[in-house]
């Protein structure tokens, strides 16, 4: 079992650990007996046995079930077990659920302990870790939520491999993001090791699933509330977040993610504020895992509109991360969005 400590420097007492193995599914539910369980459909299709017994919350997931009449099921489904303020909810599925459930606990009874065990390689490296959690809301993605950090995160990475490949690359773009942001070590060796990758190699998960967690509870560690460095764990996703809600999320975040590094990465170098050398290395990985690095817009005024509904965006203009250098991440402040038009064409 590896464990990875997730230290906020300002709240001592709420720092957890991130517990990552393979084939613990059953003991990690055990651990967790006593709490309120919420759980993907899909999962608990999969592992129906596992939750007999436990009182268990199923969520029908898609992007609209991140929804305010979900997070009030969620509460419901808490009160009308007699959930009180020393319960636990456990979110047992992907980043909708994570963050719905994350969100729930962070409200039911001005906030109860929450566990995150992420069944997909996107909550696995992303959002089951840093203790953001929300819902959309009329229609712009995460705008309602909190920060309410999880008492542990568990991550079996046998969950991995009933994972659909669409599902699986919905992750590695969060993956190939760590890399061009914060090594240039791990970002080649997702090239190197692209086979062993995409062939889910047990080992390559853990390494890759403990690099990236750690990364991130380096940001976390220095900056919870996202006021400096962990800005930078948007990148791609000031594009991104756009392409997803121009696309009406056919393209999945991964995938708008993945094209938004890109061509945020070749804005900033119209810009000059990135290299060349960075666009061109960032463009390989991705190639080589089969991601689309250009966008289409459909509808200029919806993607356009997103962009200025962006979380990050304010008076002065949008907020932009660069890779300038691989292995490297800046931002950008005060970029105003007829620069983008221009870009955009
Ligand atoms: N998903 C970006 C963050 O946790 O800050």
């Amino acid at each position: 079992m590896r464990r990875i400590r997730v230290e906020l420097e300002k709240r001592i007492d709420e720092s957890y650990d991130i517990h990552l193995s393979a084939d613990f599914i059953e003991e990690m539910l055990t651990r967790c007996d006593d709490g309120f369980f919420l759980a993907d459909s899909a999962v608990y299709a999969f592992y129906e046995e596992l939750f007999q017994g436990r009182k268990t919350f199923v969520l029908e997931t898609s992007e609209k079930s991140k929804s305010m009449e979900s997070f009030i099921k969620v509460l419901e489904f808490l009160h009308d077990n007699g959930c009180r303020r020393d319960g636990k909810l456990i979110a047992v599925g992907g980043g909708i659920t994570g963050d719905l459930g994350g969100f729930a606990a962070a409200s039911y009874m001005r906030g109860i302990d929450y566990v995150q065990v992420p069944t997909t390689l996107l909550s696995m490296v992303d959002s089951s870790v840093g203790g953001k959690t929300g819902i959309n809301f009329l229609s712009s993605k995460n705008n309602v939520g909190a920060f309410h950090q999880p008492q542990a995160v568990y991550i079996d990475t046998d969950f991995l491999r009933t994972l659909d490949d669409e599902e699986y690359l919905n992750g590695l773009a969060e993956v190939i993001k760590y890399g061009a942001l914060f090594s240039a070590v791990f970002f080649d060796m997702l090239l190197e090791k692209r086979d062993a990758v995409l062939e889910r190699k047990a080992d390559v998960l853990l390494e890759i699933i403990s690099e990236c967690c750690r990364m991130k509870a380096e940001v976390v560690k220095e900056d919870e509330k996202e006021q400096g460095v962990r800005k930078l764990l948007n990148f791609g996703h000031t594009f991104g977040h756009a392409i997803e809600t121009d696309s009406g999320f056919a393209v999945k975040h991964g995938f708008a993610v993945a094209a938004g590094m890109y061509l945020e990465n070749l804005f900033g170098l119209r810009q000059g504020y990135c290299s060349e050398e960075s666009v061109n290395r960032l463009g390989e990985v991705l190639d080589a895992y089969g991601f689309e690095k250009e966008y289409k817009i459909k509808d200029t005024d919806v993607f356009f509109s997103a962009l200025s509904a962006d979380k990050k965006a304010d008076k002065k203009g949008l907020t932009i991360v660069f890779a300038p250098e691989i292995g490297k991440g800046e931002w950008i402040s005060g970029i105003k969005p007829g620069l983008i038009k221009d870009f955009f064409g």
